[in-house]
């Protein structure tokens, strides 16, 4: 059987964190799509680690993990992030797919171009490649990480993308570095990469029939998906519970839990629209104490309130079983907390997702703030107001609240009752 950790909102909703509280009791954890736009961040004891494309089971030694076919892998990212670890540590530990598809610079330079290009309208990648290297994936031009095993076919591969490069890169009066010089650092990063590239799917049926428990940690966000998020300001891969199937070779089956994650307020980073975004004094708070900045890029996040309406069509597209909600401790000490509940549509209420999406306004309710939740171990520890506030959104969103996180730190969670 295989459990599944999904964002709901638009990514950074603490996935990390819920991963690595629940690895504890899972044998194997499974990053399904997206790469190193992702940044999950863990706390233990006071000490941060950030994963970009390591599961977020690596902290736990009786954990394997595995990067699915479905990811996105700019290898010299991944060694990067491996050495963190120390490369011996992970052996047995780390499987990567062969068929899983790699970021090569030209990618990452592909992203910066077409942003530059866009002006005004660019999505605010990450920049890392990842649109770019999906597209050659459908464009069936891409290259596998599997095909790093022989560099003399892989330097015609490289080939095909870099004629398309060379010709925008001219176009533009750009520079970037000559196919050898790709091909050359690529046969560096493979050496220390290959003793890690498997049949990731083969090794996952093995391990649902050696009855271990999987974990499948999605990247992003819902309103990020391809085709369901706020196209065209979304990533480039399938980010609702969907995509862990093909990105991980898992069947329909065998997925029970959906385990969806939310902040108990909203952030973006990047452009699209934001309907419940927030500017001013209240964003700048939530901001700050949220520390609210790009885990991979740095960049500020845009805040505002919880919305409910986008919260409940991510738990529909996803079937969520249950919810964690994160973050309970920034909205400490405001008087006011607002619940986005519907929008008003060229004149009309609704409580659904347009395809004129930026049109909408937020309607909200407003519900008393409170104190202190920071730190709270069990429901009961919380305020009044804050256990109220729990039990609006599960009743508005439909899907019970199995989780409250109120800190960054793994032991600072409210279980409500085993997953
Ligand atoms: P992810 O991409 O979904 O894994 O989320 P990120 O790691 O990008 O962003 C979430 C941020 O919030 C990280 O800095 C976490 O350490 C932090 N965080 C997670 N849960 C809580 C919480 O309950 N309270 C507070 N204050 N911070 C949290
Ligand atoms: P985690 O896993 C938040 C956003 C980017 C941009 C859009 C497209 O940490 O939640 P891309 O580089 O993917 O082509 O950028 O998606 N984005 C994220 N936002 N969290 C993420 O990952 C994100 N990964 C991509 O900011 O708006
Ligand atoms: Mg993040």
């Amino acid at each position: 059987m295989a459990d599944l950790v999904v964002g709901l909102q638009w990514g950074d909703e603490g996935k990390g964190k819920i991963v690595d509280l629940l690895a504890k009791d899972y044998d194997v954890v499974v990053r399904y799509q997206g790469g190193h736009n992702a940044g999950h961040t863990i706390v233990v004891e006071g000490k941060k680690i950030a994963l970009h494309l390591l599961p977020s089971g690596v902290l736990y030694p009786h954990c394997q993990n595995v990067i699915g076919n479905g990811v996105v892998v700019e290898p010299h990212s991944l060694v990067t992030e491996m050495k963190q670890f120390g490369i011996e540590c992970l052996q047995n530990r780390l499987f990567i797919s062969d068929r899983a598809h790699v970021i090569l610079p030209i990618h990452a330079k592909l992203d910066l171009l077409r942003e530059k290009l866009k002006g005004k309208e660019a999505i605010g990648t990450t920049g890392k490649g990842i649109g770019p290297s999906y597209a050659d994936k459908v464009s069936r031009v891409g290259i596998r990480m599997g095909e790093l095993r022989d560099m003399e076919t892989l330097k015609q591969k490289v080939q095909f993308a870099y004629r398309e490069l060379q010709i925008l890169a001219q176009a533009m009066g750009e520079t970037i570095e000559s196919l050898d010089e790709i091909v050359c650092s690529l046969r560096e990063v493979s050496e220390i990469l290959m003793p890690f590239v498997c049949d990731s799917v083969h090794f996952l049926w093995n391990a649902k029939e050696q009855g271990k428990k999987i974990l499948l940690e999605g990247a992003q966000g819902s309103m990020l998906d391809l085709d369901h998020g706020t196209y065209p300001f979304v990533t480039s891969s399938t980010t609702i519970s969907a995509g862990a199937c093909s990105g991980s070779g898992i069947n329909i089956r065998e997925v029970q839990e959906v385990i969806g994650i939310a902040k108990a307020y909203c952030t973006r980073v990047g452009n699209g629209p934001f309907p419940s975004e927030e500017f001013g004094n209240i964003a700048q708070e939530i901001q700050t104490k949220g520390g609210e900045f790009g885990t991979t890029t740095g960049r500020a996040r845009r805040c505002g309130w919880f919305d409910a309406v986008a919260l409940k069509y991510a738990c529909n597209l996803n079937g969520c079983t249950q919810i964690a909600l994160m973050k309970l401790d920034v909205l400490d000490g405001l008087e006011e907390i607002k619940v986005c509940t519907q929008y008003e549509y060229r004149g009309e209420k609704i409580d659904y997702i347009p395809y004129d999406y930026s049109e909408v306004k937020p309607i909200y309710q407003t519900f008393k703030g409170w104190d202190k939740t920071c730190g709270a171990r069990s429901r009961s520890d919380l305020p009044k107001e804050a256990q109220e506030y729990i039990v609006a959104l599960e009743k508005l969103v439909g899907v019970r609240i199995s989780i409250v996180s109120t800190s960054p730190d793994r032991e600072d969670t409210i279980i409500e009752d085993k997953v």
